[in-house]
C-alpha cells in the first residue's frame, strides 16, 4: 500500500519528466527545422563622408534593408534579433565590425519586412581608413527560443565600396 505521499511524488516525478520530455523534443523538432533566410541592402546614399576633428572618418549612409526570415519562425520561437554590420579589413585589424542597425523581430508576421533607414549606429574608424573602402554587409541574428539553445548565424552581402574623396 502506497501512502497518498508517495503517490503524489510518484506523479509529479511523471508530470516533470514528460515536461522534460516535451521541451528536448521542442528543441529537437526545432533543430531539424533548416532556415532559408534571405536579405539584401540596399545603400541608396551616402549623405556625407568627413574626417572629424579627432582624425576619425565617419561616413552617413542611407539604408534600404530587405530580408525575409519568416522561415526561422517555428512554434518554438521566441522572438529574433538582427543586427546588421559594416564588416572590412585594415592595416591594424583583419576584422573590423561596426553595427549599423539592429532590430527585434517578435513574430513570423514581421519576419518579411523591408525598412529605409540612416545608419542607427556610428560609422567610423580610428584612423583615416575608410577612403575608397571596400567592405561587407552581414545581415547576423540571434534566434530565442522558447526552450533550447539560442543559436545564430548571418548572410554576408559582399562588394560595397566607399567614396575615394570626403563630401
Ligand atoms: C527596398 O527594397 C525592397 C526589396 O528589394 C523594395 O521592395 C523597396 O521598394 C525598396 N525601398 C526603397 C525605398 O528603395
Ligand atoms: C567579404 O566577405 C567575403 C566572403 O565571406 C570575404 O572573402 C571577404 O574577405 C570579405 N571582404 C571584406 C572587405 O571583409
Amino acid at each position: 500500500m502506497h501512502s497518498f505521499g508517495y503517490r503524489a511524488n510518484a506523479l509529479l516525478t511523471f508530470a516533470v519528466t514528460i515536461l522534460a520530455v516535451i521541451c528536448a523534443l521542442a528543441s529537437l523538432s526545432d533543430n531539424l527545422n533548416v532556415p532559408s533566410p534571405t536579405a539584401q541592402v540596399q545603400v541608396l546614399n551616402i549623405n556625407w563622408f568627413q574626417k572629424q576633428p579627432n582624425g576619425n572618418d565617419e561616413v552617413s549612409l542611407t539604408l534600404n534593408i530587405s530580408a525575409n526570415l519568416q522561415s526561422m519562425f517555428t512554434w518554438n520561437t521566441k522572438q529574433v534579433f538582427v543586427f546588421l554590420a559594416a564588416e572590412y579589413e585594415t592595416p591594424q585589424n583583419f576584422l573590423n565590425q561596426i553595427s549599423l542597425w539592429d532590430g527585434i523581430i517578435p513574430s513570423k508576421e514581421h519576419a518579411k519586412f523591408w525598412i529605409h533607414t540612416t545608419n542607427k549606429y556610428r560609422f567610423t574608424d580610428q584612423g583615416s581608413n575608410l577612403l575608397g573602402k571596400e567592405f561587407n554587409l552581414t545581415l547576423h541574428w540571434h534566434v530565442m527560443p522558447k526552450t533550447g539553445k539560442m543559436f545564430a548565424d548571418k548572410v554576408v552581402m559582399t562588394g560595397y565600396r566607399l567614396p575615394e574623396e570626403y563630401r
